[in-house]
């Protein structure tokens, strides 16, 4: 239960081991470039452990990824309610996290289609968005390969940024049911 598999990937539920690999994850200034700050310790953990709970409670959420062949910890994969209101919300948004380790061979994508099927097909979601800084490239690459389209109009200040911050313009990228999903197997 609470389990996707990909063709090179399992997005499992949390266990125990993983909140230490989701600490060390969001300690890593490679992986926290878009985001405001590195997040340490306590509050990675209490995040961790809070993913955890919604995962256990819903059967989606944030998902653990982990290769089939070798079970660490590579990164998450979240299908979440947007957590804040904006012009486009109420909505649905998929994201991505992963150890630079694990950079560059498509797992994002690969997950983040497992978790758009999830979406579509099992929660029966009309749409589904995803968001981030207006210069995160690698991360607007993702949504570009899932399919995802762009719309200036969509663009909006992350209210959960300062203002003024050079990390608060976003960008917000789209994709219905139906659409996208058979696009760009190839990254
Ligand atoms: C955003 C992030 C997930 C993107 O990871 P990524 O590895 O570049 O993305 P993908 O998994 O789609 O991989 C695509 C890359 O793998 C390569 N690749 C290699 N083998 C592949 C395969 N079998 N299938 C698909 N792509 C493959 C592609 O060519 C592409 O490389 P390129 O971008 O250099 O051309 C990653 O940079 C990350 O975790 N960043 C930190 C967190 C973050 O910014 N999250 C988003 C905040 S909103």
């Amino acid at each position: 239960m609470g389990t996707l598999e990909s063709e090179r990937l399992l997005l499992r539920p949390w266990r125990d081991e993983d909140i230490e690999a989701w600490v060390a994850l969001c300690a890593d200034a490679r992986v926290m470039e878009f985001f405001p700050a590195t997040v340490e310790g306590a509050e990675s953990e209490r995040t961790a452990n809070r993913l955890r709970l919604l995962h256990e409670r819903d059967g989606y959420g944030w998902w653990v990824v982990r290769t089939r062949e070798d079970p660490a910890f590579i990164g998450a994969i979240a299908l979440q309610r947007v957590p804040f209101e904006a012009a486009f919300t109420p909505a649905f948004e998929i994201g991505w996290r992963f150890f630079p380790s694990a950079w560059g061979k498509g797992y994002a994508t690969e997950g983040a289609r497992a978790a758009l099927t999830f979406a579509f097909d099992r929660l029966e979601l009309e749409e589904v968005v995803a968001m981030t800084a207006t210069f995160n490239h690698r991360s607007r690459r993702v949504m570009e390969r899932l399919g995802m389209t762009h719309d200036a109009r969509d663009d909006f200040e992350n209210p959960r940024v300062e203002i003024g911050h050079r990390l608060r313009p976003h960008v917000l990228y789209r994709v219905k049911r139906g659409a996208g999903r058979t696009s760009s197997e190839a990254p």
